[in-house]
C-alpha cells in the first residue's frame, strides 16, 4: 500500500489520549451509517472498533464519496481524533468516549456484501461458517479464541522453556505404528509401493530423544488419527506433547498441574491455590462412575450392596449371585424428575449394558415405587439411612457387574445433572486420575490389550501379578480431567528390555512382530535408556473448555467436519491420473461413491 497511508494508531486503541491528535487508522468496515447530514462508519482492526465521522462541513467531496463505501471494505482513514457528542457514548467499547473526524480516506480494497453475517455466528449454519471461514474468523467470537489460543501456546512455551524443557521437532512422515487409531499414510514416490504415515503422535521419538539424554522435551505437536470424529475430535488436533527423564509418576504430574496454572493465571487471571485433587481409577468409577469424573456438582455413588441383596427382589439378589454390586445415586430435587423420564431411564441405560434402572421416591420418610413390596421396612430404612436421602429425594438404582453399574450410573449422574441445571458453566474443575488398569481384556479378539499404550510401565508392586492375573496389573499412569473431559494423559515408561519384551508377549506381540513394528526403539532402547515419563495435553480441548465452548471446531482456525473434510478447501480431493501413476497407485473404482 502507498505509505501515506500506513496507519499510526489500531483503531480500537483510539481513546480520550488521542484527543486533538491526528491520526491514521487501516481496518474494515464493520458498519455503515448514512444520517443524510453526516456518515458513521465503525472501522474494525484487530484491535477492535473506532467510530469515525465523514461530515460535509469539512469537505463536501468526502462527505459524498464516504456514501459509496459499504460494509466490510478496507480503509485507511486520517483525521482528528474529537471527543463524541454526549448522546452517543458507547460505554460498551473501549474507544467509545472518541471519535474520528476524518479529513481524508482510501478505499484500500472493495468487498462483495459477506454471504453470512459473521457478527454472529451462532446464528449461521456451520457449513456455511466453515465454508467462509475467513468471514467466521472476523467475528469476535472466534478472534477471542483464536488469539487467546495463541497466548495459551505462549505461556506454556514460557512456563516449559523456564522449567529447563527443550523444544525439539519430530518426523512428521515416519513409519506406520499401530497406536490406537488408524494411521492417514502418504505414497512414497522415491520407494514405490511403500508408504509413511503422519504420526498419531510424536511417542517414540519424543522417547528416544530420551535415550539420546536429552532430558526434558517438549513441542507443540500436530498429530493426525483416522478415527470417528465427534465435538471434541478432529483428524488433525494439537498436542502440548512433553517427556522428562529421571522422573517418577509426582514429577511429571506436578510439572503439568503448575504448567496449567501457570497459564491459567497468566492468560485468565486465575489462581489456584491448591491442588487438584487425586483419584485412583478404581475410587473414580466408585464415586462418580467414570475415569473423568465432571467434578462440578455432587451427586456421588454410594454402594448398597450389603443392605439391598438382602431382599426378595430376584433382580438384585442374581446381580450379587454373579459376583455384582448394587449402587445407587441420590437425586435431590426428585420430583422435579418425571414418570416418563425414568420410565426413558430404564431403556436408555441399556446402551450402557445395565439390564434396567429401579428406582424409589422418598415419600413421608419412607422408599416408594412399585418395587416397594420386595423390600422389608427394616431394608428401606436402611437404605433411606445409608444414602443420606431427604423427603423428595429420588434414588435411581442399577445391580450389575461394577463396570457395568459404576457406568451406568455415572451416565445417568451427567443426565440428571444437566436436566436439573447442577452445572456452573464458569466452574473449572480439574482432577487428575492415576493407577489405571495396564490391560482390558480384547473380547474380540480374545487377548489382553494396552489401555494406554505398549510403553507404559506397570505400578512396581504389581509386576508379580504380570504372570498370574494381568488384568490386575495397574499402570504408572495419569490423565489430567477438567470438568468431565480427558485434557490429557501419559505415563512413565518401560526402560527395561525385559519388562517390554514380557508386555509384547502379554498382548500376542510376536518377537518378530514387535520388531517389525517397534524395532527401531527397541533396537535404541538397547543403548542406556533411562527412566522417563511423560504426558500429552490435547491443547484443542484445553483451548475450547477455558474459552466456554462446545466444540473444539471453535478454537482451530481452519478445522474438518464430522467427516473430515475442510469446506473452505474441498479437501480431500481426487489428485490426477498422472499423479496416481508416479506413485504406482491404481484406484479401486469401485469403491469411489
Ligand atoms: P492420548 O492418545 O491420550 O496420549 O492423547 C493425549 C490427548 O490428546 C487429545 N486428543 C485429541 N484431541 C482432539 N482430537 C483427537 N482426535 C484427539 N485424540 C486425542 C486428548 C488426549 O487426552 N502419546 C500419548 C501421550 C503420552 O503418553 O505422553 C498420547 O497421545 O485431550
Amino acid at each position: 500500500m502507498e505509505s501515506k497511508w500506513l496507519r499510526t494508531d489500531y483503531c480500537g486503541e483510539i481513546t480520550e489520549k488521542y484527543l486533538g491528535k491526528e491520526v491514521t487508522v487501516n481496518g474494515w468496515v464493520n458498519t455503515i451509517r448514512d444520517h443524510g447530514g453526516v456518515v458513521f462508519v465503525d472501522l474494525r482492526d484487530i484491535r477492535g472498533i473506532v467510530q469515525i465521522v465523514f461530515s460535509p462541513e469539512v469537505d463536501e467531496k468526502l462527505h459524498q464519496d464516504a456514501r459509496d463505501i459499504k460494509d466490510e471494505y478496507v480503509l485507511a482513514v486520517k483525521g482528528i481524533v474529537r471527543e463524541r457528542p454526549l448522546e452517543s457514548i458507547n460505554p460498551n467499547i473501549k474507544t467509545g468516549n472518541v471519535e474520528i473526524l476524518a479529513k481524508e480516506f482510501e478505499i484500500l480494497n472493495v468487498s462483495e456484501t459477506p454471504p453470512i453475517p459473521f457478527n454472529n455466528p451462532k446464528i449461521v449454519s456451520e457449513e456455511k461458517r466453515l465454508k467462509y471461514r475467513y468471514l467466521d474468523l472476523r467475528s469476535n467470537m472466534m478472534k477471542e479464541n483464536i488469539i487467546k489460543r495463541h497466548q495459551i501456546t505462549q505461556s506454556i512455551r514460557e512456563y516449559l522453556n523456564n522449567n529447563n524443557f527443550l523444544e525439539i521437532e519430530t518426523p512428521m512422515l515416519i513409519k506406520s505404528t499401530p497406536e490406537g487409531a488408524r494411521d492417514f499414510i502418504v505414497p512414497s514416490r522415491l520407494n514405490i509401493g511403500k508408504f509413511y504415515a503422519l504420526p498419531q503422535s510424536p511417542q517414540i521419538f519424543k522417547q528416544i530423544l530420551m535415550v539420546a539424554g536429552f532430558d526434558r522435551y517438549y513441542q507443540i505437536a500436530r498429530c493426525f488419527r483416522d478415527e470417528d470424529l465427534r465435538a471434541d475430535r478432529q483428524p488433525e488436533f494439537t498436542q502440548v506433547d512433553l517427556e522428562m527423564s529421571f522422573v517418577d509418576i509426582n514429577t511429571v504430574m506436578n510439572t503439568v498441574e503448575g504448567m496449567i496454572k501457570y497459564v491459567l493465571s497468566k492468560v485468565y487471571g486465575i489462581e489456584f491455590n491448591s491442588n487438584f485433587p487425586v483419584f485412583s481409577y478404581e475410587e473414580a468409577m466408585n464415586r462418580f462412575g467414570s475415569d473423568k469424573p465432571d467434578l462440578r456438582f455432587g451427586m456421588e455413588i454410594i454402594d448398597i450392596t450389603d443392605i439391598a441383596s438382602n431382599t426378595e427382589f430376584t433382580i438384585f439378589k442374581d446381580a450379587v449371585k454373579n459376583n455384582g454390586v448394587i449402587k445407587c445415586i441420590v437425586v435431590d430435587r426428585g420430583e422435579e424428575i418425571s414418570r416418563s423420564e425414568i420410565d426413558f431411564l430404564r431403556d436408555w441405560v441399556k446402551e450402557f449394558g445395565a439390564k434396567g434402572v429401579a428406582w424409589f421416591r422418598v415419600k413421608n420418610g419412607d422408599l416408594e415405587s412399585n418395587l416397594t413390596k420386595f423390600f422389608s421396612e427394616n431394608v428401606r430404612k436402611k437404605i433411606i439411612e445409608k444414602v443420606s436421602a431427604k423427603e423428595g429425594s429420588l434414588l435411581l438404582i442399577v445391580a450389575d457387574k461394577w463396570e457395568i453399574a459404576t457406568t451406568t450410573l455415572g451416565q445417568i449422574r451427567l443426565r440428571m445433572a444437566n436436566k436439573l441445571n447442577l452445572i456452573n458453566q464458569n466452574d473449572l474443575k480439574f482432577c487428575w486420575i492415576i493407577n489405571f488398569p495396564l490391560f482390558e481384556w480384547n473380547e474380540e479378539e480374545n487377548r489382553l490389550d494396552p489401555l494406554h499404550h505398549p510403553f507404559t510401565a506397570p505400578v512396581y508392586q504389581d509386576i508379580p501379578l504380570l504372570d498370574s492375573d494381568p488384568l490386575k496389573v495397574r499402570a504408572q499412569s495419569y490423565d489430567i480431567i477438567l470438568n468431565g473431559v480427558e485434557i490429557g494423559g501419559g505415563s512413565i515408561r518401560i526402560h527395561n528390555k525385559e519388562l517390554q519384551k514380557k508386555i509384547f508377549k502379554l498382548i500376542g506381540l510376536s518377537e518378530e512382530d514387535a520388531e517389525e513394528k517397534f524395532g527401531f526403539m527397541l533396537e535404541a532402547f538397547k543403548y542406556g535408556a533411562p527412566p522417563h515419563g511423560g504426558l500429552a495435553i490435547g491443547l484443542d480441548r484445553l483451548v475450547a473448555i477455558l474459552q466456554g465452548m462446545e466444540s473444539i471446531r471453535d478454537v482451530i482456525a481452519f478445522p474438518k467436519t464430522q467427516k473430515a473434510v475442510c469446506l473452505m478447501s474441498n479437501a480431500p480431493s481426487y489428485v490426477t491420473e498422472k499423479q496416481l501413476k508416479e506413485l504406482g497407485i491404481c484406484l479401486d473404482k469401485e469403491k469411489i461413491l
